[in-house]
């Protein structure tokens, strides 16, 4: 099915760059939300998306006005009645999501396909609430959307190969790379990605190395903004949300940072705040050394890069051995979606390239010296056992 039309609920920083995504490939969109205010909010960011491009010559302002015309603000449902595709980017919180799917059912055309950006909860659990299972998937996009090239697409139990075959096509259409990925807590990027930022967190409140330092440890390794920059993106909010949901289905590996909900408690929710692990603006928030110092442990713990690199790399080995997405998948949207470095080529290249048994002994240290979060994936031990560590033996997770 050829998407003519789409709507995007939810007018925030990713319904917004979502929904100037679906219009820069020329397709009409909806962007909604329930009062006119938070419309504008979302209207303002899709046009500063364009400006931005305007001001650097990347578009003309008859581009810019091209495209905005292709962008509906609403705070109703009319207008619905003609889309193919309804992508939802509210709160996460799934009796909200599953109420916003059955009502669209009611006012959206039989064959519409309902895709919830949602970046950890079940798509099987919100397709419970609608008529047509087989039409709802995941379609996780990343922050900033406009930049980042990942779609996860997750498919619920009962979603059709046709809705799967539909979504892949428009993402192909936005200029995305879109990757499969197995129904599970946290998708397969955002599962890898949280135990570094929470890894980063934790070696904070231990009082291992400033957040400054560590968010240029992790830029000189490649990543194009350290752990503290980018959980103030994404939001405190959001990222102890996510480290919650990941905590409560792998446990304590995931255990999370309690600073995340410290921050939040303070009201700094990140760079939307103006106050996060940084600050942005001045204001009346408590200070983040008061913060720090409500939780610290009284542990002294040592800094390395190796401490937020290698529970990556063991995330995406889990993710590989539970089957929820190969390798090459995970490496792509490692790449894609956070920007892992290009050169290192993904987290399971760059363990072939450092060694799988490198991995395995780093995990083993740092489980004694920090904690039983590193204890490696059982897959990491049978490759080593089996001679597949990396590069120097012409085999491990992928063949060379
Ligand atoms: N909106 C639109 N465009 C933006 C933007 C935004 N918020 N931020 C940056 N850009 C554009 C710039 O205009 C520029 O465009 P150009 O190449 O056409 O000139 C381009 O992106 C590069 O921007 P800058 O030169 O200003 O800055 P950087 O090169 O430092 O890139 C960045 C900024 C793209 C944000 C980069 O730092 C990055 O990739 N960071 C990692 C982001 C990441 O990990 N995202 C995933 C978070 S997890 C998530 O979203 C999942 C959720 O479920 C929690």
């Amino acid at each position: 099915m050829y998407i003519y039309k789409a709507a995007v609920i939810g007018s925030g920083v990713m319904g917004a760059g979502i929904a100037q995504v679906i219009s820069y490939a020329g397709i009409p969109v909806i962007l909604k939300d329930i009062n006119q205010e938070a419309v504008d909010f979302g209207l303002k960011t899709v046009r500063k998306t364009y400006q931005g491009r305007v001001d650097k010559g990347k578009m003309t302002a008859s581009d810019l006005t091209a495209k905005m015309a292709l962008v509906t603000g609403a705070v109703d449902y009319s207008g619905f009645s003609d889309v193919d595709l309804v992508i939802e980017a509210v709160f996460e919180d799934l009796v909200l999501k599953q109420k916003l799917f059955s009502e669209l059912a009611t006012v959206c055309p039989e064959g519409t396909i309902f895709a919830s950006n949602t970046s950890s909860l079940p798509i099987s659990a919100i397709a419970a609430a609608t008529r047509k299972p087989d039409k709802v998937i995941g379609m996780h996009f990343f922050n900033p959307a406009p930049v980042m090239k990942l779609v996860e697409v997750i498919s619920g139990l009962a979603t059709s190969q046709e809705t799967v075959d539909d979504i892949i096509t428009f993402s192909e259409g936005l200029r995305k790379i879109p990757i499969r990925v197995q129904e599970c807590a946290g998708f397969l990027v955002n599962r890898i990605l949280m135990p570094y930022l929470n890894e980063a967190a934790i070696a904070l409140q231990e009082g291992a190395a400033t957040s400054k330092e560590m968010d240029e440890a992790a830029v000189g390794f490649g990543l194009p903004m350290g752990p503290f920059t980018l959980t103030d993106m994404i939001g405190i909010d959001v990222a102890a949300k996510v480290a919650d949901i990941l905590y409560d289905a792998y446990g304590p590996r995931m255990a999370p940072a309690q600073i995340l909900a410290a921050l939040c408690q303070a009201g700094r929710f990140g760079s939307k705040a103006g106050a996060g692990f940084y600050e942005y603006t001045e204001g009346s928030k408590i200070p983040l050394t008061a913060v720090i110092q409500g939780i610290q442990e009284k542990k002294q713990t040592a800094f390395s890069i190796n401490r937020l690199v290698m529970p990556m790399i063991n995330e995406a080995v889990f993710a590989l051995q539970e089957g929820v997405a190969t390798a090459s998948d995970i490496d792509i949207a490692m790449m894609a979606g956070i920007g892992f470095p290009q050169d290192k080529g993904g987290p399971l290249h760059y363990a072939d390239q450092i060694g799988v048994d490198v991995v395995l002994s780093e995990l083993q240290r740092l489980t004694q010296e920090l904690g039983d979060r590193f204890w490696p994936a059982p897959l990491l031990k049978r490759m080593v056992m089996g001679g597949y560590t990396g590069v120097k033996t012409g085999k491990g997770f992928f063949t060379y």
